[in-house]
C-alpha cells in the first residue's frame, strides 16, 4: 500500500528503500543530521516521498543495523552517537635548550594578512564570527553608556581605566582564586597590550624570556619586536610546561622572565595543574624572576569550575596577570587588563607614554553588561558551545585526515593542535589550501625556531556549517595526497603508519 499518489510501475520498492538508506546515511555522515537529532518520522517520510510505510521501515532497519540510528520507545528514530576512538595525542614537545633570536615575524604577518581575505573559510584564525556572543546586549549597553555620557568628554576617571570596569574585573578575579582590588588593575586595549607592557616592564633588549613550546605566534612577534631572545620549554599537551625542564633552564641560562599561557594554552590546549602553578610561583619567587601569566582562555574551561591562575598563589607580587574579554565576550570591544603586582608603577609609566589610557566607552559598556548579570549564563553557553565544536572538529579530523594523525584533547579553549604524518610540511598544506580559499595556521609560526613543520592548528570557535565540512574535506584530501606522495617517496618507513581495519573508516569502529 502506498500513501499519496501512486508511483510509476517501473520504480520498485527495493530500489526505493536503498535510495532512502543511502540518502539518510549521507546526511548523517556529512553531519547534516547530527548525533542525538531526530530523523524524520516513518509516517512523515512515507508521505513526503510517496512511498509505503514498510519501505521506510525497511530503510530504517538497515540504518539501525549499521549503527547509524536508534529507535527510542514512543519517540521515534534518532541519529546514534557514534562510537569512535579519538586519535592519539601528540607527545611532550622535545627538549632543546638554546635561547634564540627570533626571525618569524615576517612569516607570521604574511599569514595573518592572507587570513584577512573575506572569501576565505578560516580554519586557522581564532577570531570567531561573534554569533555566539551577546553582541546585541553589549551594543545596547554601549548605546546606553554613550547617551549617559553625552555631555561628558568620556575621559577615564583614572589613568588606570574606568573604576567601573576595574571593579567588575576585581570581582570576577575571585573565580580564579585571586583577591585583587580595583586599584591593582590597569585596563588595556586587549591582552596583547597587557603582555607587551609587561615584557617592556621586566626586560630589556637582548634578555632571554622562557616560553612554552609551541606558543601563540603573537607572543613570538612581541618577543621579536622587543629585541628579546626566546627559550622554548618542552610542554605537555595536557599538563602544560615541564617544571623540571624549567628548573634545568633556570640553572643553566640567565632567564629574565617567563611568559606562559597556563590555562588552555594556544595552540596546545594544555592546562598546568593547580598544584604545579603553586610550585611554579615558588620556584620563580625564590629567584626573583617575574612570571607574565596570560590567562586569556582561563574562563573557557569545559568543566563547571575554571582552573586557578598562578597569580592566585602569588604572595610577592612577582606575577603580572594579563587578560582580556576578547575571547569570552566580544573581540571588537578590545577591553583587556593587567594586574602587574610589584611592577605596577613601571607599567603605569610605559602605558602613559604609549597610549596614555585606553578608550573608556567600551570599558563602560562591558562593565554595565557585567554588572547587570548575564555573563555567567553566557559563559556556560559558550563553554558548552566550544566543547561541542572541539568534539566536532576532532570527529572531522578522525574521519578525513590520514590515520596516523594525532590530535590534542583540550579541556578548554577553542583550538586543536594536529600532528600530521612526519613527512608532511604544513607550509605546503597551507599553500595548497589557500589556493582553494581555505586558511589554516601552519605549525612553524608557533615556534621561535620554526619547529612543528608537520603540525597545524585548527580553530573550533565557529558554528559548524556545510562550508566548514566541505573545507575540512578538501583539507583532508590535500593532506591525504601529500601523505600518499610522501609515503611513495624515498626513505619512508611503512611501519610508521597504522592501517585502518578493513571495511572501516580511518578510526570509527563502525563500518561506513
Ligand atoms: C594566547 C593569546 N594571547 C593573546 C591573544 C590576543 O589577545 P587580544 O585580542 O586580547 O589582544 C591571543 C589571540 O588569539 C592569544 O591566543
Amino acid at each position: 500500500m502506498r500513501n499519496g499518489a501512486p508511483l510509476p510501475e517501473a520504480v520498485d520498492e527495493v530500489h526505493l528503500y536503498e535510495q532512502v538508506t543511502s540518502e539518510l546515511s549521507k546526511l548523517i555522515e556529512t553531519g547534516t543530521l547530527r548525533p542525538g537529532e531526530r530523523v524524520p518520522s516513518v509516517r512523515k517520510l512515507s508521505v513526503r516521498r510517496r512511498i509505503s510505510l514498510s519501505t521506510v521501515m525497511q530503510a530504517y532497519r538497515v540504518l539501525e543495523s549499521r549503527g547509524l540510528i536508534e529507535a527510542r520507545p514512543r519517540s521515534g528514530y534518532y541519529v546514534r552517537a557514534r562510537r569512535w576512538t579519538p586519535p592519539p595525542e601528540p607527545e611532550m614537545t622535545p627538549t632543546d635548550f638554546g635561547s634564540t633570536k627570533l626571525n618569524v615575524g615576517e612569516l607570521i604577518m604574511q599569514i595573518c594578512k592572507d587570513n584577512q581575505h573575506p572569501s576565505l573559510v578560516r580554519l586557522g584564525a581564532t577570531c570567531t564570527n561573534n554569533s555566539h556572543h551577546p553582541t546585541p546586549e553589549l551594543h545596547r549597553s554601549l548605546a546606553a553608556m554613550a547617551r549617559r555620557c553625552v555631555r561628558d568628554p568620556l575621559k577615564s576617571d583614572s589613568l588606570s581605566g574606568t573604576a567601573a570596569i576595574r571593579t567588575q574585573i576585581a570581582r570576577r578575579a575571585l573565580d580564579s582564586g585571586c583577591v585583587l582590588s580595583p586599584s591593582e588593575i590597569i585596563a588595556t586595549t586587549g591582552a596583547t597590550e597587557s603582555v607587551h607592557l609587561s615584557l617592556r616592564a621586566v626586560t630589556k633588549p637582548g634578555d632571554t624570556v622562557a616560553i612554552e613550546s609551541p606558543t601563540y605566534f603573537g607572543i613570538l612577534q612581541l618577543i621579536e619586536t622587543l629585541g628579546l631572545r626566546a627559550l622554548e620549554l618542552p610542554t605537555h599537551p595536557r599538563d602544560g610546561v615541564s617544571l623540571e625542564a624549567l628548573e634545568y633552564a633556570l640553572e643553566h641560562h640567565d632567564i629574565k622572565a617567563c611568559l606562559f599561557v597556563l590555562n588552555f594554552n594556544n595552540p596546545l590546549g594544555s592546562c598546568l595543574p593547580d598544584e604545579n602553578k603553586a610550585r611554579l610561583v615558588e620556584l620563580l619567587a625564590a629567584r626573583e624572576i617575574p612570571l607574565i601569566e596570560n590567562d586569556l582562555y582561563g574562563d573557557l574551561a569545559f568543566d563547571a569550575v575554571r582552573p586557578r591562575t598562578a597569580k592566585s598563589f602569588d604572595r610577592q607580587g612577582g606575577v603580572l596577570l594579563c587578560d582580556s574579554f576578547n575571547k569570552s565576550l566580544s573581540c571588537g570591544y578590545r577591553v583587556g587588563w593587567v594586574a602587574p603586582g610589584r611592577f605596577q608603577a613601571r607599567i603605569e609609566t610605559i602605558k602613559f607614554t604609549t597610549t596614555e589610557v585606553s578608550a573608556s566607552l567600551p570599558q563602560l559598556a562591558l562593565a554595565d553588561f557585567l554588572a547587570n548579570g548575564g555573563y555567567d549564563a553566557h559563559l556556560r553557553r559558550l563553554r558548552r558551545f566550544f566543547a561541542e565544536q572541539v568534539q566536532r572538529m576532532t570527529e572531522a579530523v578522525t574521519r578525513l585526515f590520514p590515520v596516523s594523525t594525532k590530535v590534542t584533547r583540550p579541556r578548554g579553549g577553542q583550538v586543536l593542535w594536529v600532528e600530521l604524518p612526519a613527512h608532511i610540511d604544513s607550509m605546503e598544506v597551507y599553500r595548497q589550501a589557500i589556493q582553494e580559499r581555505i586558511a589554516i595556521a601552519p605549525g612553524q609560526i608557533f615556534s621561535a625556531k620554526r619547529k612543528f613543520r608537520n603540525y597545524l592548528r585548527l580553530n573550533c570557535g565557529n558554528p559548524w556549517t556545510a562550508e566548514i565540512e566541505q573545507a575540512m574535506k578538501r583539507l583532508g584530501a590535500i593532506i591525504g595526497e601529500l601523505d600518499e606522495r610522501g609515503r611513495n617517496g624515498p626513505g619512508f618507513r611503512t611501519s610508521a603508519l597504522a592501517q585502518p581495519k578493513p571495511g572501516c573508516s580511518a578510526r570509527f569502529n563502525v563500518p561506513i
